[in-house]
């Protein structure tokens, strides 16, 4: 096996293209930073932040935007940040398991440690350093479901009733425009956020992200305006700037394989449907059984609105609507489906649309 030797490849950074990777410079985002420095700035003098909802849909830079902050603030002396990622975590045990790992700087014991413990070394340990502490919850609607969602806001932002001169702040990233609906009483009465929009990037904004990424990635002369104009078509279409960024990836392997130094757009055009692909198997990935078998009825099932789909899903798997309405939710979250509201002679309903070839979907889902 040979591999090519530094001066054969097109990359100069392929990290640049990984969905994690945090750029040097984040463009169109000023106001977004600005805010939430500002609502941060109380926590730098030992007082209390406040507390933001961060909105947007998918690939509006939410993630990015609140981490780049993150990592300014670990110089800060007086507040301990703490990031996240809700996505797989199923109690509010999981959450602070985090939070204590942070603060401590070693995780939690194997053994079960009751949450009030676990929750009383966090704070107590707070109130030592006399810090701040300001969590952010990423994907918050991914949390196991509401009742758990409301649970861990309230022990974060309640912490000071619990532990007197405890400050801590929060941070709730969401793509689902409706989040505040879904709060209960207790938590509506102490939750409100200052809300922070991230509105989708137009199709020059998405260019722009693009070409910087390979600017950053790319050797000079690897992809030319046209072939990056190509990608920014394909990536505007898919709604989601994750796409463009792993189509470059790929179509840069691509022209390596080739033996070439420049991207063509046939590498572009090859490559795009499996960057798909594998986007689609990633979403997919994150869901359970349960939502998988909806996914696979939507899937194969004409057009439908949400109260038909319930009605036939309540057939194969006995549950509530709210229950149902939860899963919808998640899988318009990841992108999956798309939904819209329909006025109707009583009430509202709401369509559900694909966005994703059927037979791509239904291939998909047999992988698991
Ligand atoms: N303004 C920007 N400048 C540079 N890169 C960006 C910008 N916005 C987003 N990106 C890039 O796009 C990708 C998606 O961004 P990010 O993960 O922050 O989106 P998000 O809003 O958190 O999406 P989701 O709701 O799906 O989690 C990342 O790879 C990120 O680097
Ligand atoms: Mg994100």
């Amino acid at each position: 096996m040979k591999f090519l030797s530094w001066d054969e490849t097109l990359f100069r950074s392929p990290e640049v293209f990984d969905p994690d990777y945090i750029p040097e410079k984040i463009n169109f985002r000023d106001k977004q930073i600005n805010s939430i420095v500002a609502n941060l700035k109380p926590a730098t003098m030992k007082s209390r932040p406040v507390n933001m909802l961060c909105l947007g849909t998918p690939g509006t830079g939410k993630t990015t935007v609140v981490k780049s902050v993150f990592s300014e603030l670990k110089n800060v002396d007086e507040v301990i940040p703490v990031y996240v990622n809700c996505q797989l975590i199923n109690s509010n045990q999981g959450v602070f398991a985090r939070i204590f790992e942070k603060i401590y700087g070693y995780g939690l014991p194997s053994y079960g440690v009751p949450f009030s413990k676990v929750y009383g070394s966090v704070m107590k340990k707070l109130l030592e350093l006399d810090k701040v502490l300001i969590v952010a919850l990423d994907d918050i609607n991914l949390l196991l479901d509401d009742r758990l969602m409301n649970e861990v806001i309230y022990s974060i932002l309640k912490a000071h009733e619990e532990v007197e001169g405890v400050k801590t702040g929060l941070i709730a990233i969401t793509t689902d425009l409706k989040l505040t609906a879904r709060l209960d009483e207790r938590v509506g009465s102490i939750f409100h956020p200052d809300e922070i929009y991230f509105p989708p990037y137009d199709y020059d904004e998405m260019f722009e992200i693009l070409r910087q990424r390979c600017e950053a990635g790319f050797y000079p002369g690897v992809i030319d305006d046209e072939v990056l104009r190509l990608v920014t078509d394909l990536t505007f279409e898919s709604g989601d700037i994750r796409t463009g960024l792993y189509t470059l990836k790929m179509a840069g392997i691509e022209a390596e394989k080739r033996g070439s130094k420049r991207i063509k757009a046939a590498d572009v055009e090859n490559t795009y449907e499996g960057s798909r692909k594998i986007l689609l198997r990633k979403c997919i990935g994150i869901l359970n059984s349960i939502e998988r078998e909806l996914l696979e009825l939507i899937y194969s099932s004409a057009e439908t609105t949400s109260g038909e789909l319930y009605r036939k899903f309540k057939e194969k798997e006995k549950m509530s609507y709210t229950k149902f309405y939860n899963i919808l939710a998640k899988l318009e979250n990841l992108r999956l489906i798309d939904t819209v509201f329909k006025s109707l002679e009583k009430g509202r309903t709401r369509v559900i649309i694909k966005r994703f070839e059927p037979e791509m979907v239904i291939q998909a889902l047999k992988e698991f």
